[in-house]
């Protein structure tokens, strides 16, 4: 391969690869109960890929044409010394965007840090308003933390900060007027998300608490007229205009509205391996190239650019069936 060339990723269906998510940890201080089981099992820290070579992952992938880098995790920011990352993949030249998701209780501390390295937007995750309500979806949770963290975000002036809720019924389908007025009175973008089947949780039955993102846009139509736009921030949300605010509205809905013929993008889990689908098991341990060819970037790109033939066509979820993935959504980041 001439990586000499400008490169890019395309897969057997003519797909671009333009988007890398990084999950850098597993860990979390929280325990949502759609993300994770009440007692998980973590991967050893030694089978974690060290930051350097997250970043020299990174940064292959930015010369292969990669033009987005979301970090996840679990929690990305109780990584220690996380910050190297932001730093060094801040500025790669080429990285168009920059971007993290979090729970947002480490805020405070890092939100003005991230910036300076270069953060351009963050997507936090809030499922509910109400102080018990938190505490219960995301079990040990303090709903006044996430709000000091989303204070924090905004006044570190981010391009863009986006609130993810993921909508179960039963649970917190009835606050999404609230949620989506509380994004509109700080300035802030919201997603609604379908939830999706990987990991067996048994907090609730997922086919009984789906509750469509149709539903969703249903209920907000009831008071706002909501209008759809085209734009994109290259993930899978459909996004509508709340009137009267720059607030918009997604909705990332991978059972009613598949996405996956405009996927773009791949996923970095914190042990190194490649996985080329959210909803699928194809993948490739780019930990054992970093550690076999520790200083040959050449042979890492190679593997990455070959890595696109197995990325498959999309996701065969089903919310009715037993999860047929036993990752849970902390080992992947969404
Ligand atoms: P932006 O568009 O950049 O704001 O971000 P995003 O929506 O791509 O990322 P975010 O981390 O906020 O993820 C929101 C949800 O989208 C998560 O629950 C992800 O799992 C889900 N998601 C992102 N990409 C995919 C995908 O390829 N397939 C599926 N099924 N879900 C995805
Ligand atoms: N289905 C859908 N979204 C999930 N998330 C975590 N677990 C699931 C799941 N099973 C969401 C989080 C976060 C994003 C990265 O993924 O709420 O916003
Ligand atoms: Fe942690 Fe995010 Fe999973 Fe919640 S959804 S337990 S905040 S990784």
């Amino acid at each position: 391969m001439n990586t000499s060339q400008p490169a890019s990723l395309i897969d057997r269906f003519g797909r671009k690869v333009t988007y890398l998510r990084m999950s850098v940890t597993d860990r979390c201080d929280l325990r949502c109960i759609y993300c994770m089981s009440e007692k998980m099992q973590f991967v050893p820290r030694n089978q974690l890929l060290t930051l350097e070579e997250l970043i020299r992952v990174g940064r292959a992938f930015v010369q292969l044409g990669v033009r987005k880098i979301r970090i996840t995790g679990g929690e990305p920011l109780t990584r220690r010394n996380i910050l190297s990352v932001f730093e060094a993949l801040g500025q790669e030249p080429g990285l168009d965007d920059l971007t993290l998701t979090t729970n947002a209780t480490l805020l405070p501390r890092y939100a003005r840090a991230l910036k300076e390295a270069g953060v351009t937007r963050i997507n936090i995750s809030l499922d509910s308003l109400r102080p018990e309500r938190f505490r219960h979806i995301t079990r040990v949770g303090e709903l006044e933390k996430t709000l000091a963290g989303i204070d924090a975000a905004l006044e570190a002036g981010f391009q863009r900060v986006k609130l993810n809720a993921v909508v179960l019924k039963n649970r917190n389908h009835d606050e999404v007027l609230e949620l989506t007025e509380f994004a509109a009175s700080r300035g802030m973008d919201i997603s609604f998300i379908e939830e999706m089947p990987l990991g067996v949780i048994e907090e609730h039955d997922r086919a009984e608490a789906f509750y469509s993102s149709d539903e969703i846009l249903a209920d907000l139509r009831r008071k706002y007229e909501l209008v759809p736009t085209t734009e994109s921030t290259g993930g899978p949300s459909r996004y509508y205009h709340l009137p009267h605010s720059g607030t918009r509205v997604g909705f990332i809905s991978p059972h009613s509205h598949n996405f996956c013929a405009q996927c773009n993008r791949v996923r970095l889990t914190a042990e190194g391996r490649l996985l080329l689908c959210l909803g699928q098991e194809h993948s490739v341990d780019l930990r054992h190239v970093l550690r076999t060819q520790p200083l040959d970037d050449e042979a890492l790109k190679e593997a990455i650019v070959n890595a696109m033939d197995i990325k498959p066509k999309g996701h065969d979820f089903d919310l009715s069936a037993k999860p047929v993935l036993l990752r849970h959504m902390n080992m992947t980041g969404g």
